[in-house]
């Protein structure tokens, strides 16, 4: 009897070993889109429901942390040069459809954290995607994500095009205020405008990439 007793006890014991050590792992991983992410500011007004490469045929929004849209564009003539602060991070909600209802969650997060210093960064940025409802984000470690980001920082046929080439970091749409005020504070003298992000009709987008 007592010799059950004391081994069910050392199982019980056991398992909480395991349990412990377990919650413990979970606790040391990091979720990069942090629980309060639905309430950082939209990198774009824009309806994000054409389709694109990649990202397939669904409903995104992206929105930044308070830390990316510190980034000060440095000036090279009429070009902005972007270049993201380290901790900044940018997660695109991805919907089952481009016409989710309201209140619905979406189906996937894909996520950007600039940490040059992390090995597993690929053009300065961490490329991560989250599954949901499990909530698992993974670190990509093939360059399909960055290839094609890529892009970005030459023309494109998204966003306003980037049609001068500008280094924008990897990043696809830039908050358009933050290069205004980039643009602007350069002087009348420049003559240059900040190009905008509403002109663009949506029919423009999702012909052909
Ligand atoms: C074939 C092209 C392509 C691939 C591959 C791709 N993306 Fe994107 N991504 C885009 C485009 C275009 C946008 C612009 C926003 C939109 O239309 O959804 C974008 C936007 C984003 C944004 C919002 C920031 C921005 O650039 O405006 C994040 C975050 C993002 N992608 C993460 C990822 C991750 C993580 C992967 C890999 C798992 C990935 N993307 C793979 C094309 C791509």
């Amino acid at each position: 009897m007592m010799r059950t007793r004391s081994i069910a006890l050392g199982a019980v014991a056991a398992l909480a070993v395991l349990c412990g050590l377990a919650s413990c792992t979970h606790k040391e991983e990091e979720v990069y889109g942090t629980p309060d992410y639905p309430t950082w500011k939209r990198t774009t007004d824009t309806l994000l429901n054409y389709p694109i490469p990649g990202h397939m045929n669904r409903l995104r929004i992206p929105r930044m942390n308070a830390k990316g849209f510190t980034v000060v564009p440095t000036r090279e003539g009429n070009k902005l040069h972007w270049d993201f602060p380290e901790d900044t991070v940018i997660v695109k909600e991805v919907y089952a459809t481009t016409t989710p209802a309201p209140g619905e969650a979406p189906v996937q997060l894909t996520i950007m954290v600039k940490d040059p210093a992390d090995p597993r960064s690929q053009g300065g940025w961490l490329w991560i995607t989250r599954d949901l409802p499990n909530g698992k984000e993974t670190v990509f470690m093939g360059n399909f994500c960055v290839t094609c980001h890529e892009n970005a920082n030459e023309p494109h046929p998204y966003f306003d095009k980037n049609p001068n080439s500008e280094f924008r970091d990897y990043v696809y749409f830039v908050p358009t205020d933050i290069q205004a005020k980039a643009l602007g504070s350069g002087g009348a003298a420049s003559g240059s405008a900040a190009p905008a992000d509403s002109g663009s009709s949506q029919s423009e987008y999702g012909e052909s990439y």
